[in-house]
């Protein structure tokens, strides 16, 4: 795991003691609150509809127990008992004071965090691959480039007022668990013997993103060498920067100028500034370096794993008892993942139970607790994933019963990874102040509706996404069924889409027709899986089925009962 350096301690120590000077301020009123908008959204720290709300950056969603009894500390001094894990890798505390805010940062400064640049027209916290490093399809491990990133795009001084905020999406493994289309740019990292003579190179995707315009990133670039990386997109920025809509807000993102130019033209532009710039680059070495790599690779080398050999798919559920066996299996089946080196697997733990907390939420006893599971199981180190889960990445198999058994006790080994109830869900109209609906009763409802395990077991792979407005936070465009929270004269309906798929095959939704009033929802997601349920072929996941059949018999059921609702909110 990168362990910083006295530049990066330095960097993120004058912070702490610049914002606290920022907010003093503020509250003895020498700043007004326009002045210090701008500051406190420097350091991630939001006014939502109740109180303030601070987003940190977990940086390719890797972290240490040590930084998540951090977070559970700060989740039980300075907010409610909890915090909401985001599907940008990001965790969100929703009750923090203002005036205590300059001391969450120096708690965080203190374990190698921040939250710097999770807000604003900024390059944004670099997501990657939650298995990163130990997935079985793995080309490469992306964290050093990843890292080397973070430290080039961290306070760059060209890129901190962009025309709207740009993230940035990095996968190194032949499945995408990054959603690395819906990104601003995607950077696929590849080792191709016939490229580059077998060195890593990068192909660069531009224009994703979701929100009113849902796009999917366009190829730019093939084959890029990784040293090359900062001009590169230093070069793809300044078209950007020079050309993005800053007179429109709802045009601004490099999704609309890559789609007006077109991608080619785009990347022409592209070339030429790269052009100029890596002729120059080359003598001011603004790429990396060999010596750059180095400094950074070497902390992410391999935790001293056993030599173990590689447990059979029936040995390991035999451990369990008779009675655990069932659950147990279920368990391996839905939540525990390959890994590369024999002998070990990676665990998914989920943050969906079922109706309980919101999605992605967890309590500080559950992140102490989780911490411990870490220690105990996995080198002390875990992941956040874009499904807003946590993963123990190094897990011997032989311990998995174990950590199954301790999972349980802290209610994060829902068997459900991947299906019904796995949902997405943004924070909606519960916190969010930009929201026209609410999402976590939806997602409440839904899974109380689809409690039975078994049930959800036969439906099998299938995502349901939730967002409380179009800006998409909740990825409902990706989602196999998506629901929008849209605002109808002043009252929260639905909008359902169908069709939506992240990973290599992604594709964006189709919105079935007119939106539902809450309380229709379940009966709603009910009538969808049914004709799924009838339709399908052996072992057909419900996408493909759709795809096959079209949206016709899926929207005839949902709205074959519509109107027989009355109107309103859930309970
Ligand atoms: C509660 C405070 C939040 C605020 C004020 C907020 C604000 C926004 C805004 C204004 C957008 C639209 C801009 C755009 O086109 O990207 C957006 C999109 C988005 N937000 Fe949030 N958001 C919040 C919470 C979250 C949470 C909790 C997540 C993760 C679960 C999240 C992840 C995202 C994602 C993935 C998008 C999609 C946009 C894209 O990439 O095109 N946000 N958010
Ligand atoms: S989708 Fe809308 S309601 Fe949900 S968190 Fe994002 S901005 Fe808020």
């Amino acid at each position: 795991m990168y362990k910083y350096d006295h530049i990066d301690q330095t960097l993120v120590d004058q912070r702490v003691i610049q914002f606290r000077d920022q907010v003093e301020r503020r509250l003895n009123g020498t700043i007004a609150e326009e002045e210090f908008r701008p500051l406190r959204l420097q350091n991630g720290l939001y006014h939502q509809r109740h109180a303030y709300m601070l987003r940190v950056a977990i940086p390719y969603g890797l972290l240490s127990a040590k930084q998540l009894r951090t977070l559970a500390f700060i989740a039980d001094k300075y907010d409610r008992g909890y915090a909401h894990f985001t599907t940008r890798q990001n965790i969100q505390f929703n009750w923090v004071e203002l005036e205590q805010t300059p001391d969450i940062l120096a708690e965080l400064a203190k374990v190698e965090m921040h939250a710097i640049q999770t807000s604003g027209n900024c390059i944004r916290n670099i997501t990657s691959d939650a298995f990163a490093g130990v997935a079985a399809d793995e080309y490469i491990d992306p964290r050093p480039i990843c890292e080397l990133l973070r430290q080039w795009s961290t306070l760059h001084p060209e890129f901190a007022h962009l025309p709207r905020k740009f993230k940035f999406a990095i996968n190194g493994a032949k499945e995408d668990r990054t959603v690395l289309l819906c990104h601003d740019v995607g950077i696929e990292l590849k080792k191709d013997p016939n490229i580059n003579n077998g060195e890593l190179t990068a192909d660069i995707y531009a224009g994703g993103g979701m929100g009113r315009t849902p796009i999917l990133g366009s190829l730019i670039k093939q084959g890029l060498p990784w040293q090359v990386l900062p001009s590169y997109l230093t070069a793809l920025l300044r078209v950007y920067n020079r050309f993005g809509r800053r007179d429109n807000l709802y045009k601004a993102r490099i999704k609309i100028l890559v789609k007006s130019l077109g991608p080619e033209e785009f990347a022409r532009q592209v070339e030429g500034e790269w052009a100029y710039l890596h002729n120059e680059a080359k003598q001011s070495k603004d790429n990396f370096t060999k010596y750059e790599w180095e400094r950074v690779a070497k902390h992410f080398t391999k935790p001293a794993y056993q030599q173990l050999n590689t447990m059979s798919d029936e040995a390991i559920p035999a451990a369990a008892t008779e009675a655990e066996r069932g659950a147990f299996t279920r368990w391996l089946k839905r939540n525990v993942k390959s890994h590369q080196v024999p002998g070990y697997a990676s665990v998914i733990l989920s943050l969906k139970p079922h109706g309980t907390v919101a999605p992605g939420d967890a309590t500080s006893a559950q992140m102490n607790a989780i911490a411990d599971l870490a220690d105990q199981y996995s080198f002390g180190e875990l992941r956040v994933t874009h499904e807003q889960n946590l993963v123990l990445a190094d897990v011997e198999q032989s311990k998995l019963l174990e950590l199954w058994q301790a999972a349980k006790q802290q209610h994060v080994a829902l068997p459900n990874i991947g299906l019904l109830t796995d949902i997405i869900a943004c924070p909606g109209g519960d916190f969010c102040s930009l929201a026209n609906a609410k999402s976590l009763p939806i997602a409440k409802a839904i899974q109380e509706r689809f409690d039975d395990l078994d049930y959800l077991f036969d439906l099998g792979d299938i995502s349901l996404n939730i967002s409380g407005c179009i800006n998409s936070c909740g990825h409902h465009h990706v989602g196999n069924i998506g629901v929008l929270g849209v605002d109808k004269d002043g009252e929260e309906w639905y909008q359902i889409t169908l069709g939506g798929e992240q990973g290599n095959d992604a594709s964006i939704g189709k919105v079935i027709g007119p939106s539902f009033y809450a309380n229709e929802i379940p009966d709603v997601m009910t009538s969808l899986i049914n004709v799924y349920v009838e339709q399908r072929t052996t072992d057909e996941p419900f996408i493909e089925t759709y795809r096959r059949l079209g949206v016709s018999p899926f929207k005839e059921a949902a709205y074959k009962n519509n109107g027989k609702h009355s109107k309103g909110a859930l309970a």
